[in-house]
């Protein structure tokens, strides 16, 4: 049976994450020649956020209107989502109003439970467990601009925070290496790792708290904020923390001259990333969040327009 929502990545097989990147791939193709069919003429995306958001809120409202479509922006303070209503019946209404609901929260459970009451498709535009969405813009760009990266190594230096979770259960099940580099106590929880082997027993994962040493032989280095959304608070003691984990020309030194740079964005210049890192390679980051809207698009016509995932 054809799979309704985009929650999270474990919930996919390899030939379904593979099939959606090249069918993503071909997509963009043709949008550039201006041949990509309107498929979801009239359909409505419903958007929910609990949270901020520059590249998610404008990549899937670009994507509906590519598509035919249109999206309605929906912010706490306009729906009090548990709070003046609880998200079972919001899911409900949602679901019989609009055609798919892509929403972004604070709890994983919470986008969890919205696709467990919508009978439309539901889409995680980043919870505090994971973002789907952009582990597979990241791969796609990688697929983009290196082609097979079956034997290709992923380092990631930062927190083993949601975008570093995604990014490594999508490595796993794509054959891809997968190091965090992180300080002690931002590991991954040994619940997660022990998932992902569980999940692929052939996983090649591993954790690390030397940065300089990881990034040897990686074809991406990858970095996210310190800082996540509803962490502000814990900021002082988590840039004294990070402090040795950024991305800089001195940590790049040791990464092949070839290595793509990678960053989900927004970036913290002087942070996880320097100034300098991070222009030198902005064409790898913007398209990385060019890749939020193809990748989408194609997987809003397949859920919304298609019957789901086969
Ligand atoms: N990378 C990403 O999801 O960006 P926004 O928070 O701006 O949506
Ligand atoms: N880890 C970051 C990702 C932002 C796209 C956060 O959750 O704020």
């Amino acid at each position: 049976m054809a799979i309704k929502d985009f929650i999270d990545i474990a919930d996919f097989t390899p030939a379904q994450l593979g099939g959606l990147l090249d069918r993503a791939l071909a997509d963009k193709k043709l949008f550039r020649q201006g041949k990509l069919p309107a498929s979801l003429p009239h359909k409505v995306l419903a958007m929910i956020f609990e949270k901020p958001s520059l590249r998610t809120r404008v990549s899937f409202e670009t994507a509906m209107t590519h598509l035919g479509g249109h999206a309605i922006s929906l912010t706490q303070s306009d729906i009090g989502l548990g709070q003046r209503e609880p998200a079972q019946d919001a899911a409900r209404v949602l679901g019989r109003i609009c055609d798919g609901i892509m929403a972004r929260t604070f709890s994983h459970q919470l986008v969890v439970d919205l696709a467990g009451y919508s009978p439309r498709p539901v889409i995680n535009g980043l919870t505090d467990y994971s973002h789907p969405c952009q582990a597979m813009a990241d791969i796609m760009t990688g697929m983009e601009l290196r082609g097979d990266l079956k034997e290709a190594k992923l380092v990631f230096i930062g927190d083993g925070n949601n975008v570093a979770r995604s990014l490594a259960m999508l490595c796993a099940l794509l054959g891809i290496e997968f190091v965090l580099a992180c300080p002690k106590g931002y590991e991954f929880a040994a619940e997660f790792t022990a998932g992902v082997k569980a999940r692929c027993p052939q996983a090649r994962l591993s954790q690390t708290g030397e940065p300089l040493s990881a990034v040897k032989g990686a074809a991406i280095v990858y970095t996210d904020t310190w800082v996540s959304m509803g962490q502000e608070k814990e900021k002082a003691r988590r840039v004294k923390d990070f402090k040795g984990f950024q991305i800089n020309p001195h940590l790049l030194a040791g990464a092949p001259k070839d290595a793509l740079v990678m960053h989900c964005l927004p970036a913290y210049r002087g942070y996880e990333i320097a100034e300098e890192s991070m222009e030198a390679h902005a064409d790898c980051i913007f398209t990385e969040a060019e890749n939020r809207l193809h990748f989408q698009r194609s997987l809003l016509a397949v859920l919304l327009g298609e019957g789901g995932i086969e």
